[in-house]
């Protein structure tokens, strides 16, 4: 089963303005890593190897440029988006590097940070779901503002949607769909069928009603205790940035850290971590070190 990635990174972060005047929010830093590493993490997460990240055009070197001499044992694509013309346009940019020839395709945006205990197996069974299109749901308190999703139970990991609705002034429920979603190969065509909205733009929640009036949208729920920030303000961005300092100072551990990734799933060699943490004279190359010569949990 041929499973890849795409990361939707473009877009002008107009609501960071005007720290992001001059540079993509997504290269703007989460307490120690750029924000890139946190979508890209989940991707690895989920055992994807293969992974397309969109950019907007004057930004394509720049992130070249950052990934360059990462080797993280995936195959790394990069191309751009001329407008932000929607999230479920990713679908039809990333066609021409992977078109109807992956047979599970996870988009995630590159301002989506998730982390939490029961995560990796939930991304397994995700990508494991075949035909099914899956969005990742959370709890929120301001469900307006996203995607929001009814659902009801299904089987032991899934619940099925009955309908979701891009911000709707009265929300069916609290859970956000999530800017995490699985598709099968039928996305990329059924992308194509898609009108602008209103707002110009070719939503993400009309593919997936899409989905959903074929009874194959299925939500998996953000467990209890995981964490889901949408980083696209000021005050997310440095919640997120709290949040990852807390983790990683009380466990001794690193979030959304794709070298560590990369190495515990065989995909990096010990000498390129090594060589990585070598450039990095900070607690991120030293735990990369300490991981290499002493072995993480
Ligand atoms: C987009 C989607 C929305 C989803 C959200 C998650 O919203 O349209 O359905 O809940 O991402 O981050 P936008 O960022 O375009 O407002």
């Amino acid at each position: 089963m041929r499973k890849v990635g795409i990361i939707l990174a473009g877009g002008r972060s107009s609501r960071l303005y005007p720290t992001t005047l001059g540079v993509t929010k997504q290269l703007l830093p989460i307490y120690d890593k750029p924000l890139i590493y946190y979508p890209l993490s989940t991707l690895m997460l989920a055992k994807i190897q293969e992974v397309l990240i969109i950019t907007a055009p004057s930004e394509l070197d720049i992130f070249q440029r950052l990934f360059h001499n990462h080797n993280l044992g995936i195959n790394l694509n990069f191309t751009t988006q001329s407008e932000p013309k929607g999230i479920a346009e990713a679908l039809l940019i990333a066609e021409f590097f992977y078109g109807q020839r992956a047979d599970r395709t996870c988009l995630i945006l590159g301002d989506n940070f998730f982390y939490g205990a029961g995560l990796s197996q939930q991304l397994w069974k995700a990508v494991a779901a075949k035909d099914k299109a899956v969005v990742f749901a959370s709890k929120v308190r301001d469900p307006e503002r996203f995607g929001v999703v009814e659902m009801k139970p299904f089987d032991n990991y899934f619940h099925q949607a009955t309908s979701i609705e891009e911000k709707p002034k009265k929300p069916k429920s609290n859970y956000a769909a999530t800017g995490l979603y699985f598709y099968p190969s039928s996305a990329y065509e059924y992308a194509s069928k898609l009108e602008p909205s209103p707002r110009g733009e070719l939503e993400i929640t009309d593919l997936n009603k899409m989905y959903l009036d074929q009874n194959n949208l299925f939500v998996n729920k953000l467990q209890r205790g995981s964490a889901w920030f949408d980083t696209g303000t000021a005050n997310s961005m440095l919640e997120a940035s709290h949040f990852v300092q807390t983790v990683q100072h009380q466990q001794d551990i690193l979030v959304g850290s794709p070298h560590e990734i990369g190495y515990n799933n065989g995909w990096m060699e010990k000498e390129d971590v090594m060589h990585f943490a070598n450039k990095c004279k900070n607690d991120y190359g030293k735990y990369l070190k300490e991981m290499i010569n002493h072995g993480h949990e």
